[in-house]
């Protein structure tokens, strides 16, 4: 039994409108109730942050937003900060993920700054980090992972990384109902809790929750969740139905009482 509470998050992505996003959450909600022994989390779009928080009020549901400026406030059109996520009741915050990697030019060095930002502000980053096919085939995965993981947490202890939730999310397995056979995944999540051990001590990363992401469902959720090194999961696609997701969730609620 692992001493790691499992965490089952939903990414929704560029999907639902308010309404669509209320009745989705409350679905959930209701699912959950006043908690299981899995963490839950949801992520609307920014337009549904606050409609969605006052829907999980008084459940146990965690609310994410899906990505962040690392400034407070000033002259950033378009953007948001830590500062009104934490205000709308966001209590995780998804960062670097792969999609904003590949078409909205967000680097290294951006997820960094992000990751100290919503810390500050008591929001659970959600690093995401994945190699490429091409990464893959060329034996770069650990490479390119590691150097992603080392990457979000340079500058920062312990202590201050204490809430850290690393994601690993495969671009190959991403939307395309490919996923990362389960002894695979776990080969890159031993990986990375071993590099963060060397980074932040052992303890520390003997704490932090790897979860998987890429193309996860009903079907092959226990089979990765069984894995030691694979906390929980984020899901895309099979978030967007409680249908979907309510299993996945069960699944994170056998893994905590394995
Ligand atoms: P998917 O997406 O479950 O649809 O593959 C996962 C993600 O991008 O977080």
């Amino acid at each position: 039994m692992t001493s790691r509470t499992p965490l089952i998050a939903g990414n929704w992505k560029l999907h639902n409108t308010v309404a669509e996003s209320q009745a989705l959450a409350s679905a959930i909600a209701a699912h959950v109730g006043n908690g299981l022994a899995c963490e839950v989390v949801v992520g609307p779009v920014a337009t549904s942050l606050s409609a969605v928080s006052q829907t999980l009020r008084g459940s146990a549901v965690g609310l994410s937003a899906q990505n962040t400026h690392w400034e407070d406030s000033g002259a950033f059109t378009g953007e948001l900060s830590p500062t009104l996520l934490a205000d709308v009741g966001c209590s995780h915050c998804i960062i670097g993920h792969s999609e904003r990697r590949q078409y909205f030019g967000e680097t290294d060095a951006g997820v960094r700054k992000k990751v100290a930002a919503v810390l500050a502000h008591k929001v659970v980053p959600i690093v995401c980090v994945g190699e490429s096919l091409e990464q893959r085939e060329a034996g770069k995965t650990l490479d390119v992972v590691l150097g992603q993981v080392e990457a979000a947490t340079e500058g920062l202890d312990a202590v201050a990384l204490a809430p850290l939730v690393v994601a690993y999310e495969p671009i190959w397995a991403i939307g395309t109902g490919r996923t990362a056979k389960a002894e695979d995944a776990q080969d890159v999540h031993r990986a990375i809790r071993g590099r963060l051990a060397e980074l932040k001590g052992e303890s520390w990363s003997d704490s932090i929750r790897i979860l998987y992401g890429g193309s996860v469902k009903p079907s092959n959720a226990d089979e990765l969740l069984a894995e030691p090194d694979v906390d929980g999961a984020l899901v895309g696609g099979a978030s967007l139905s409680a249908d979907n997701f309510i299993p996945i969730i069960d699944a994170g609620v056998r893994r905590a009482e394995s």
